[in-house]
């Protein structure tokens, strides 16, 4: 049977993963190879209305264990529905964020801490876990002022998802060191893309990073 290949985004609102799945998932195509692109929360019926409930800034007094819970259902329809059926029939699955966001917003930004968030993995998503996570790490200033300018115009489009950009900046920072945390941690699953000068961060050489790390990973895979 043929077994598909899992990569996940991760990063802080406006850190440019969309963009940059987008992007990648149009090269793959354009190379005739069969991708599945989903995102979380959401991309399934179930999910979608789990997003419209948990993003949207009118919802008030969610519990961090209720939103981490629900974080979790949306991810076992998502699994069910989606990634493992597209991995089965031998797909490059594009997903946008998976549990190391949980971990890092409600680990870390809620202050929940990374051992349960571990735990429920290992409960509902039968412990999967990607084949590689590109996890995007402009400063937290640059990404926020995107989400936010981003945020305007959809609220002028009617669509409001921005209960999560309305938090302090320090949830910011706690949900930023614990994706630092995580990427120590999982050496081998996890590359960090960081720009150190601004001519690396433009999104034609950020996208080129990642298709050659795409690449490299693919051919060891395949090979
Ligand atoms: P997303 O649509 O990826 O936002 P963006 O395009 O701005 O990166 O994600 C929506 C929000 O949901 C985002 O603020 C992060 C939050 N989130 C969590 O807090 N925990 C999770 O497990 C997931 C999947 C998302």
């Amino acid at each position: 049977m043929p077994r598909g290949f899992f990569i996940t985004f991760e990063g802080l609102d406006g850190s440019g993963k969309t963009t940059h799945l987008r992007l990648l998932a149009r090269t793959l195509q354009a190379r005739g190879l069969p991708v599945t692109v989903t995102r979380q929360p959401g991309g399934t019926e179930l999910g979608d209305q789990i997003r419209a409930l948990l993003l949207n800034s009118q919802t008030q007094n969610i519990a961090p264990l209720a939103e981490m819970a629900l974080m979790f259902a949306d991810r076992a329809q998502s699994l069910q529905q989606i990634i493992e059926p597209a991995l089965a029939s031998g797909h490059i699955v594009l997903c946008d964020r998976f549990t190391d966001s949980t971990e890092a917003y409600q680990g870390g930004g809620r202050a929940l801490g990374s051992e349960r968030i571990l735990e429920l993995h290992r409960a509902v998503c039968g412990n999967r876990w990607p084949d590689l996570t590109l996890l995007l790490l402009p400063d937290i200033d640059s990404s926020l002022s995107r989400a936010r300018r981003r945020n305007v115009h959809q609220l002028i489009e009617g669509v409001d998802e921005n209960r999560f950009e309305a938090e302090q900046r320090t949830f910011y920072e706690r949900t930023f060191a614990k994706y630092r945390e995580i990427a120590q941690r999982e050496v081998s699953r996890v590359v960090a893309i960081e720009a150190e000068t601004p001519a690396e961060a433009t999104v034609e050489a950020i996208q080129e990073r990642i298709l050659k790390v795409v690449e490299e990973r693919l051919a060891q895979f395949s090979g």
